[in-house]
């Protein structure tokens, strides 16, 4: 019979679940929108013969009135932090116009959170942005930098006192990979140099707004997420591959934070990939003994390589995101409790880990994959918005209220 453990997580632990301004308010329009309706997007949804309204983003959850429903179902769920994101475009529309009335609603739901007693976890941006910006190029722009550190100065003046912690930008690498390289995500290319220049770009961002932020708060605490994939060779002893899984863990999980010159004060990680690496062609032959909906393999043990290798920034690290898409709430109970294990593993081995962060509190809008996956702890009706609790909900409720997880 196997026994029963009980494992207790530090005093202050922070226990939340996190979402973007996008996936989940409804309404927007940006870069993303303008291209979920173009041709280009709607011919090839065709020709994969997908039903296009479920790859529009549209209402989502609806979050940006519905934002109360939201902090009901965070404090059923027991949670000390919420990781939200604003949206660029609806604070900033036209270039240097500044909407009063998108900055007082978010000033309402942060201030919200605060009086029940939700701690803040704001990001700055996290993967789309104004349309007028994306005519100017994006992130490809040299002068991106400059208007980023602009918008983050009025939300510092405006929205600062409410926050707790600071992401700047979500998963830097993911942009430059899916918009600049696959050219899969806006803005659609496929090109090296522009890749590179984008990859400046957002280090040069990240560094402007963490000044701005210090400058008025020298306290506070502010970071970016890395969405950071264990890398390990397929065959322990075989050179090529142990070669290969350093290089791209050089590359894709420490580059981008190395060349922040120690510009943040904790590092936000999303954890949902193992990559087992082959020396041949396609590089990549995971076991996939187990998969989320999406076929992403479920590979709690990475986590805590993961933390293992961040250690080496000797800053706090926080699981920003953990999740998986599973539409019948079997495997999520399960993969929980596995990579709290994995990560309570790593904080007795003396790795600083403050807080975990499920992706994702609602079922929303999955970008490029529409609306199929389900990531929520509660389920979105798509017509009423009506929030309803998963079974795993109430299994992350308990953890988080008792600071512990049993595992067997
Ligand atoms: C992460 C993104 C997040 C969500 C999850 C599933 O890479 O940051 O918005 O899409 O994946």
């Amino acid at each position: 019979m196997s026994e029963q453990k009980i494992l207790k997580f530090p005093k202050n632990f922070l226990w939340g679940a996190s979402t973007s301004a996008y996936q989940i308010e409804g309404g927007n329009t940006n870069d993303w929108s303008e291209w979920e309706k173009s041709e280009v997007r709607s011919k090839q949804l065709e020709k994969e013969e997908k039903n296009l309204d479920d790859y529009i983003c549209g209402q989502a959850c609806n979050s940006y009135k519905l934002f109360t429903e939201d902090i009901k179902c965070l404090k059923e769920l027991n949670c000390s932090a919420y990781r939200l994101g604003l949206e660029w475009a609806r604070i900033e529309p036209a270039e240097g116009k500044f909407n009063r009335q998108a900055i007082e609603h978010y000033g309402l739901i942060l201030k919200t959170l605060k009086e029940n007693k939700i701690k803040v976890v704001l990001t700055l941006w996290h993967w789309t942005m104004p349309v007028w910006l994306s005519h100017l190029g994006g992130w490809n722009n040299k002068k991106t930098a400059a208007y980023f550190a602009r918008y983050s100065e009025l939300v510092v003046k405006e929205l600062g006192d409410y926050v707790d912690y600071w992401v700047t930008i979500n998963e830097p690498m993911l942009h430059v990979a899916n918009g600049y390289l696959t050219g899969k995500w806006p803005p659609n290319r496929r090109n090296l140099a522009a890749a590179w220049q984008t990859y400046y770009n957002l280090i040069k961002a990240h560094q402007a707004a963490y000044d701005i932020i210090h400058k008025k708060f020298p306290r506070a605490e502010v970071g970016l997420t890395m969405l950071t994939n264990f890398f390990e060779p397929a065959h322990k002893w075989n050179l090529g591959e142990i070669i290969l899984a350093k290089l791209a863990n050089h590359c894709w999980n420490d580059r981008f934070v190395k060349k922040l010159k120690n510009k943040f004060d904790f590092l936000g990680l999303d954890y949902y990939f193992h990559d087992r690496l082959v020396w041949y062609p396609p590089f990549k032959k995971n076991l996939n003994k187990k998969i989320s909906d999406l076929g992403w393999e479920i590979y709690p043990q990475g986590l805590e390589q993961v933390l293992k290798n961040y250690q080496k920034f000797k800053k706090p690290l926080f699981i920003m995101e953990n999740g998986l898409a599973d539409a019948d709430d079997k495997l999520r109970p399960d993969f929980i409790k596995k990579h709290l294990a994995y990560i309570y593993q790593a904080i007795r081995e003396g790795i600083d880990v403050r807080g975990y962060f499920y992706w994702s509190l609602l079922d929303n809008f999955e970008w490029d994959k529409g609306y199929w996956p389900k990531f929520g702890l509660y389920a979105v009706n798509r017509k009423t918005f009506k929030r309803t609790a998963r079974p795993s909900a109430k299994i992350y409720a308990e953890i988080c209220q008792n600071n512990q997880v049993e595992v067997d």
